[in-house]
């Protein structure tokens, strides 16, 4: 998705701002650009390719300054072309990059065309740069903030001008925007992973801030104009750039690294205590009577797993919405909900504006179950769990899943040891399979080679069914996103027991059906199905517990898995379908860490 860097030094600036171009590369982008400004006002390198492409244009044509600013764009409005690439210009003396979508662009056009403003691109960026540039007035500060009243929609921008050689100012409403502190330096991005290589000191911008960076300091004002402090926090976590060690992908090295990530999830003490959420949990906890889970993707799936968790073993009711359905639906709220919101980065739009959204209908109660502590969201959010699963690169998430369904079976637990539904005997169980967790995800990663004899077969096909049942249906979506995210195969997942009502339609023997089959109670059922299946000629792909004793026979191949793990089983049966994926997309050879048209952090709408 798009990333913005900026800087204002005594240097020259080019390599910071392509370094933090390179370490928000992993996030998917079409297009790239950078822009310094020079006497005679800004002047830019754009590419199509890739930011080592852009760098060698900066070094043919001597591009360099001590301010500037760059973009990788990933094409909303309008198509990947070097036209559309950030930064734009307005009359060749004002330079704008900018994240997220400008909803009233149209209106602002044809106010800006009557104003004498050509149009050379099709984005809806080209409209913030003319708008600021009409209303310059010498204070490039106070212009944008006045030009910020008059946009729509969600953005962050940085922007400088001709006449202003030391400056860049940013603001940000909807879209993150962070400011790095140096020394006689200073630096803007959109993530502060991309100024990781020159600052430890960040300031996390809030919604309607306007910033200004010149060489000795920062100003910042609030979405209401006035002057603004905002904390300075030291971040030294974000170190270098990650290393692909042995794997082909990151995808792959993410799958493999599960065991680690989830050891360093697991809550260290030998009980289930609500202080791992938060200081006031305890009384939080104390006062809902159910759950509201939102979240978009991959952790809507763990939301939806997590849902059986909190009403099976909690007996809280518990509901998942799709956090961009939500957002725009009438919804009756309930004060006693807890909403808890589900991401991977914490600065997913859609997810963000639903948990806005559930705060404005007066919902108090609100947890963050993240992968980055300075998040957005963890910063908007009552509570929050930390998932320790590290940077993950591969924009088809895994170790963030599975890092996300232990957060979310910690919080079942609990709420019912808080609610008196779960025994001494039950809470020191559930403890210590979690701490077998990570062995026993070693022993379903040593499955790979029959996993990639199988992928051969899966690279051939253009359509492919999984199934699951009760706590495994979550995991059957799935292990069926991540297919289609990476190998480009259609996959759908049904709930096994809903075959019949329909998609039993599209068996035949051209397609594989995907099964997920843990040894627990809906086992007979599900065995029932495989036959259904079976009965029309369909494959079968089976991954069966060990404990099933479903075996290899005609139209059925099998994967044995370890015993049954119990509740906590969900967390290993995905990983074979990851491992599926994975391998099925790399005989088809596609980019797999970079999936054609996704983005990793999904900040517009
Ligand atoms: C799929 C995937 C996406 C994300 C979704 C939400 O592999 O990664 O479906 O899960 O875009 O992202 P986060 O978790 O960052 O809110």
């Amino acid at each position: 998705m798009c990333g913005i860097v900026g800087a204002v030094a005594q240097r020259n600036i080019v390599s910071v701002l392509l370094e933090g171009l390179r370490r928000l590369e992993y996030r998917g982008y079409d297009s790239c650009g950078v822009a310094v400004l020079g006497e005679e006002g800004p002047r830019r390198a754009r590419s199509v390719a890739r930011v080592t492409d852009l760098d060698e244009q900066v070094r043919e044509s001597h591009l360099d300054g001590i301010t500037g600013i760059a973009h990788t764009r990933w094409a909303t409005h309008g198509a990947p072309v070097t036209d559309n690439a950030h930064p734009i210009f307005s009359k060749d003396e004002l330079a704008l990059v900018h994240n997220g979508i400008i909803e009233n662009y149209e209106s602002l056009r044809e106010m800006l065309r009557d104003k004498g403003y050509t149009f050379v691109s099709q984005t809806d960026t080209e409209v913030i740069a003319h708008l600021v540039h009409s209303l310059y007035n010498g204070d490039l500060f106070a212009t944008v903030r006045e030009a910020i009243g008059q946009l729509h929609g969600a953005y962050a921008i940085a922007v400088l001008h001709k006449n202003q050689p030391h400056t860049v100012v940013g603001a940000r409403q909807g879209s993150p925007l962070v400011v790095g502190i140096g020394n006689g330096e200073n630096f803007l991005a959109s993530d502060a992973l991309a100024l990781a290589g020159s600052t430890e000191r960040f300031i996390f911008l809030e919604e309607g801030d306007v910033c200004e960076l010149s060489l000795d300091g920062v100003k910042i004002s609030d979405r209401d104009g006035y002057d603004a402090q905002r904390e300075v926090r030291q971040v030294a976590a974000y170190g270098g750039a990650v290393e692909l060690g042995p794997y082909r992908h990151f995808m792959q090295k993410e799958i493999f690294e599960q065991p680690r990530a989830i050891t360093d999830t697991i809550p260290q003490a030998d009980s289930f205590d609500p202080s791992i959420f938060g200081d006031d949990a305890q009384t939080v906890f104390g006062e809902i009577d159910n759950l509201l889970i939102l979240a978009c993707g991959t952790s809507s799936y763990a939301a939806l797993t997590a849902k059986y968790w909190l009403e099976s073993i909690a007996k809280i009711p518990t509901q998942v919405e799709i956090a961009s359905e939500y957002r725009y639906r009438e919804s009756v709220p309930n004060p006693k909900s807890l909403v808890v919101v589900v991401s991977q980065s914490g600065e997913t739009a859609d997810t963000l504006a639903a948990l806005k959204h559930a705060q404005s209908l007066g919902h108090k109660h609100t947890l963050a179950v993240c992968n980055v502590g300075t998040s957005a969201m963890v910063r908007q959010t009552e509570l929050s769990f930390l998932t320790h699963a590290g940077r993950e690169i591969g924009v088809a998430s895994t170790k963030a899943f599975t890092t996300q369904l232990v957060a979310l079976f910690v919080l079942a637990a609990t709420l019912a040891k808080l609610r008196g539904h779960l025994s001494a005997g039950q809470e020191a169980d559930y403890v210590k399979q979690l701490r077998h967790l990570p062995a026993a995800l070693n022993s379903v990663l040593a499955l790979e080679p029959q996993i990639i004899a199988w992928s051969e077969e899966f690279s051939r096909k253009e359509h492919a069914l999984f199934l699951g049942r009760g706590l495994h249906y979550p995991i059957a979506l799935e292990g069926a996103l991540k297919l289609k995210e990476i190998s480009y195969i259609q996959a759908e997942a049904y709930p096994a027991g809903e075959l019949k009502h329909g998609p039993l339609a599209l068996v035949t023997e051209a397609m594989p059906v995907v099964t997920v089959a843990p040894n627990d109670a809906l086992l007979e059922k599900l065995k029932s199905n495989i036959q259904e299946v079976r009965a029309r000629g369909g494959q079968l792909y089976v991954f069966a517990d060990a404990d099933t004793k479903i075996v290899n026979d005609e139209g059925l191949h099998v994967i044995r898995m370890p015993e049954h793990y119990g509740l906590l089983s969900p967390i290993l049966h995905v990983v074979p379908l990851q491992l599926l994926a994975y391998h099925t997309a790399c005989a088809r050879g596609t980019d797999v860490d970079k999936p054609r048209n996704l983005a990793k952090s999904v900040t517009v709408e």
